[in-house]
């Protein structure tokens, strides 16, 4: 399962990306906004830093808007993955898009309709957001198995981008189900290496140790 980081914070990425853990980047608007800087300047950033697909989200609401800056956004590097809303416009921009050969991941996805419609508009990545389903008391992680499922009866070759991830368990649950990637902010990929039962092995084993008196250096 790929690893993407959830976020514009070059800093975080950059990490992350040097221990490995990064398969690639979503951002969104929000991100953009959090991040404080200039959307193309950030993305170009992002794209230097890391080889794989770098999602920058188009922001126009009609078609032919929506296919000129996602097109605009394509240039910014070979590896921009142009994200669109799951709506008959964003359904639209991802034909045409993804027909020109670039990588199109349609995201607010919130139904396995959706998700369908999607692959047959020849997405390379569908975004199912679990935490947003979370939110209104809807199991999120029943609508990657119903994908999952869907997708795998028909050879669809559209990638479940598990999306709005909350917790570890999300990223658990994502894996079991075989979504083929995961993006989460860096402090969820972050805490994905804690657990209470190292901390306190650890903390016995220091102990024991200093009482040796020895050191290895
Ligand atoms: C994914 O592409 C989205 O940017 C993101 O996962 C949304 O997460 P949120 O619901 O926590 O905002």
């Amino acid at each position: 399962m790929k690893f993407f980081v959830d976020t514009a914070d070059v800093d975080a990425i950059r990490e992350l990306n040097d221990l490995g853990m990064v398969d690639g980047v979503t951002t969104n608007p929000s991100l953009i906004l959090k991040s404080g800087r200039d959307i193309l300047e950030v993305t170009k950033e992002i794209c230097g830093i890391v080889d794989g697909p770098v999602s920058a989200e188009v922001v126009a609401l009609e078609a032919d808007a929506m296919i000129a800056e996602g097109r605009k956004l394509a240039e910014i590097a070979d590896n921009i993955t142009v994200k669109v809303p799951l709506t008959w416009a964003g359904l639209k921009t991802c034909k045409v898009l993804s027909d020109e050969g670039r990588m199109v991941n349609v995201t607010l996805c919130f139904s396995a309709n959706q998700a369908l419609l999607a692959a047959k508009a020849g997405a390379t990545f569908i975004s199912p957001f679990i935490g947003r389903l979370d939110d209104i008391n809807l199991d999120g992680m029943d609508l990657i198995q119903d994908i999952r499922t869907i997708y795998d009866n028909f050879g669809f070759e559209t990638q479940i981008l598990a999306a709005s991830i909350r917790t570890v368990n999300h990223v658990t649950q994502s894996a079991l189900i075989g979504a083929d990637v995961i993006t989460a902010p860096p402090s969820v990929i972050k805490s994905l290496a804690s657990h209470p039962l190292t901390d306190k092995g650890l903390d016995a084993f220091m102990k024991d140790w200093a009482k040796t008196g020895q050191s290895i250096l």
